[in-house]
């Protein structure tokens, strides 16, 4: 039985007249974000961050500040984790867990300098009428899966480990997509795919919309992807290596890195609206703007 609400009566007439690409509707969204007041560069779990080199804390603030006023102003809602000193990256809320229905699987990463994260994360939840599921496997939350339509993709290869798709398929009883990634700038799937547009549509219409950059991904994840999202957008390697794919979408809007120039031509010819939001700051640490923002699922 299909669930989808019924169609406008513009679309009934679809097998008369030829259907030009509807307006793109902004789905209400709710995140969680971290004020980057510890932020540093004091260790190095990825390729872009060099302990050596300085990071300028008060610049990192503005433009954090920047992203979270771009989501207040497009609607969204922001709630807030109280940044924890000794712990730098915990910016990048997307690593606090996974949550859809209300439902939170905690996170348990796989490097032991993010750790210390885990249980701030879990209380937030807790305190916040958020059911928290205690993981077992290694998984670093929304870094690796993302849900589109009722199928969540599961990164694996640098964090996440294979068992911990398993448990995520499990734990939310969904369909889960493995995809493993192999250059370690792009180690979490949210350097690697953005969901643009996570509404499953009746077949051809407002169909569930993915961008990816096919060189992060073995060739089996490739074509597992090429062959469920045939409407995807294909990112080139110079926008995938200014983070442009690690976006967050709210169906219409699409916030995205200024440096990614040919990925917001492709977002403009698709219907979306590209919004452009620098965090160079926080690319230090090896992450953007999907990494600062964790999806708080009703
Ligand atoms: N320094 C952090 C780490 O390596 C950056 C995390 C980026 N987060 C993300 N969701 N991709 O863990």
């Amino acid at each position: 039985m299909s669930t989808h609400p019924p169609l406008p009566q513009s679309r009934e007439l679809a097998d008369t007249q030829v259907v030009e690409v509807t307006e793109r509707r902004a789905q209400h969204r709710r995140y969680l974000m971290c004020r980057p007041e510890h932020f540093t560069v004091s260790y190095r779990i990825n390729p872009w961050m060099e302990p050596g080199r300085p990071t300028d804390t008060a610049k990192a603030l503005r433009q954090w500040q920047d992203l979270h006023d771009t989501y207040v102003r497009l609607g969204h809602e922001v709630e807030l984790i109280d940044p924890v000193p000794g712990l730098p990256d915990m910016v990048y809320t997307a690593n606090g867990g996974f949550v859809i229905d209300g439902r939170a699987l905690g996170v348990k990463f796989r490097v032991p300098e993010r750790r210390g994260e885990e249980r701030p994360f879990m209380d937030w939840f807790a305190a916040h009428g958020v059911d928290v599921i205690e993981p077992v496997e290694v998984q670093e939350g929304e870094g690796d899966f993302l849900l589109v339509g009722d199928t969540i993709l599961a990164g694996t290869g640098f964090r996440s480990v294979g068992d911990s798709h398993r448990e995520v398929a499990d734990v939310f009883a969904r369909e889960v997509i493995s995809l493993r990634l192999i250059d370690p700038r792009f180690y979490h799937l949210d350097t690697a795919i953005a969901v643009l547009d996570p509404v499953e549509g009746p077949s051809g219409v407002d169909r569930a919309n993915i961008a990816y950059l096919p060189t992060a991904f073995d060739d089996r994840a490739r074509a597992v992807l090429a062959e469920r999202f045939p409407d995807a957008i294909a990112v080139s390697d110079s926008d995938g290596a200014v983070f442009g794919l690690n976006t967050a979408s709210d169906g219409r809007n699409v916030i995205v890195s200024p440096r990614a120039v040919g990925f917001i031509d492709q977002l403009r010819d698709r219907g979306y609206i590209p919004v452009p939001v620098d965090l160079s700051e926080l690319l230090l640490g090896g992450g953007g703007i999907k990494c600062c923002t964790l999806e708080l699922r009703g």
